[in-house]
């Protein structure tokens, strides 16, 4: 075994195979199984793939064991201050570096021009029923947009795509604030092209007909900061859906569309909302922390510590520290409280000294705090994984171009291990028993 060459032997059915070794810049082996099936007719078995490695990806690093995250090798601890945007941040994922000036204004611009709707697709909203999750409007009006920019769905042009990019980024912010106006059955606002991305959302979200509403510097960099803490998180269940749609060549409306209904079950993005209700339960005396605790630790019970646990983070996720840091300031600078804070930091406190928590390493995952901020800029729950939704678009669209600029890249298609009846024969239903 050469050290510029490492390979690691398989033996099977009296048989040595040799198969080469990658290493990750981060020191990571990854054996390469990619033509063990066509070579050799034998497939590996990782269920829910957590020890399979499904793309080289130089966007997003995150080691679990120790709590870091980085976007483009930059900490995300360092885009906590006032000045990185949300817009700088997704061009750094989306393109590689941090933008110029001029290229972030020129982006700018560009999300300006398309924060409108098609007056079609607005009026749209109207003949959703009331009351609908805002989840499934979001994902319905993403797969639409496609309707509406057809000429932009061709693969391969990198200014079709950024025009895509742009719009459906620009679009996102537009579609998830009249989700929720249609929730409450509220007029829709206009964006309003003197406001930056967040501040423009704020509005959408809570200005009236009649009344604008007062956008407060701590509120619009608290939102900055949930979207960029949001903004992508490597090989995740929603981005290795829009992968692997994307892998088919759909287009990437389409593409983004599935990442968020993957987003939406509740042991992914969902988990802020089911934070929240669990929160909720024991501030109205439905249960006390430790019931929950007791309740999480069953395993005849479903119910989990939602909030805790991560598959990659064996350690404290650093995001959920930047957010309960960020929650803790917007409510000092705001002079309020909110008693589910001490119920969370209670939760926290018991949890991190429960054997059972210790022992599987589960710790706070960006969503036990996350919802907490959100309440205190405003935002309702049913809103909450749109808000993440809103963040993570970003990511989705710069792991679905990194994925697109691999000319080598074949449809995904995983094989499975199949233990059925090898064969039987039909039965007309008369004859059935
Ligand atoms: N509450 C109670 N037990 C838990 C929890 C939890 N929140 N999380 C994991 N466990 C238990 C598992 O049941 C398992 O127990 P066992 O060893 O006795 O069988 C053990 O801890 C190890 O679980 P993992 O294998 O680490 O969990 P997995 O990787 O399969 O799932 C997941 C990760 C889905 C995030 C899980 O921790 C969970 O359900 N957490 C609650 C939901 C949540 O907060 N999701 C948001 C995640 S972050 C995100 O997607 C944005």
């Amino acid at each position: 075994m050469s050290q510029e060459h490492p390979t690691a032997l398989l033996q099977i059915d009296g048989k040595s195979i040799e198969l080469p070794v990658l290493t990750g810049t981060d020191g990571q082996k990854a054996v390469d199984v990619s033509k063990l099936y066509d070579e050799h007719k034998i497939v590996t078995y990782d269920p829910s793939l957590g020890s399979t490695s499904v793309c080289q990806s130089a966007i997003t690093y995150v080691d679990g064991d120790n709590g870091i995250l980085r976007y483009r090798g930059i900490p995300i601890e360092q885009f906590d201050r006032p000045s990185p945007n949300f817009i700088e941040v997704a061009w750094l994922l989306i393109f590689g570096a941090l933008p110029t000036q001029d290229e972030r204004d020129e982006f700018r611009a560009r999300m300006t021009k398309h924060q409108l709707l098609h007056e079609s697709l607005r009026e749209q909203f109207g003949n959703v029923p009331p009351g609908s999750p805002p989840m499934a409007i979001l994902s319905a009006m993403f797969s639409q947009l496609a309707c509406y920019y057809e000429k932009f769905l061709p693969l391969g042009d990198e200014e079709l795509f950024v025009e895509a990019a742009t719009r459906i980024i620009s679009k996102a912010r537009t579609i998830a604030a009249y989700a929720y106006r249609r929730s409450q059955g509220l007029p829709f606002m206009y964006p309003d092209p003197a406001l930056r991305f967040c501040g423009n959302f704020l509005h959408l979200m809570f200005s009236l007909p009649y009344k604008q509403y007062i956008i407060g510097q701590e509120i619009e960099d608290a939102m900055n900061l949930v979207l960029i803490l949001h903004a992508d998180h490597e090989q995740n269940c929603s981005t290795s859906t829009v992968r692997i749609v994307g892998s088919a060549q759909a287009n990437l409306f389409a593409s983004c569309a599935s990442g968020v209904s993957a987003l939406w079950g509740p042991l992914h993005g969902g988990a802020n909302v089911e934070v929240m209700k669990m929160l909720e339960a024991i501030y109205n005396g439905g249960m006390t922390p430790e019931d929950c605790l007791k309740a999480a630790k069953d395993k005849q019970n479903p119910f989990k510590l939602f909030g805790f646990g991560h598959r990659i983070y064996k350690n404290y996720d650093p995001r959920a520290k930047i957010l309960q840091t960020a929650a803790e300031k917007v409510f000092s600078q705001q002079k309020t409280e909110d008693p589910l804070l001490d119920i969370a930091r209670k939760l926290e406190e018991l949890a991190l000294k429960d054997p059972y928590f210790v022992d599987r390493k589960l710790y706070p995952n960006v969503d036990f705090y996350s919802g907490i901020l959100l309440r205190a800029i405003g935002i309702p729950t049913n809103m909450f994984t749109v808000i993440f939704a809103l963040g993570r678009l970003p990511g989705w669209i710069a792991q679905w171009k990194e994925q697109h600029d691999n000319l080598n890249q074949r449809i995904c298609r995983p094989r499975q291990l199949y233990m059925g009846e090898m064969e039987a024969n039909y039965v007309p239903i008369e004859d059935r028993e």
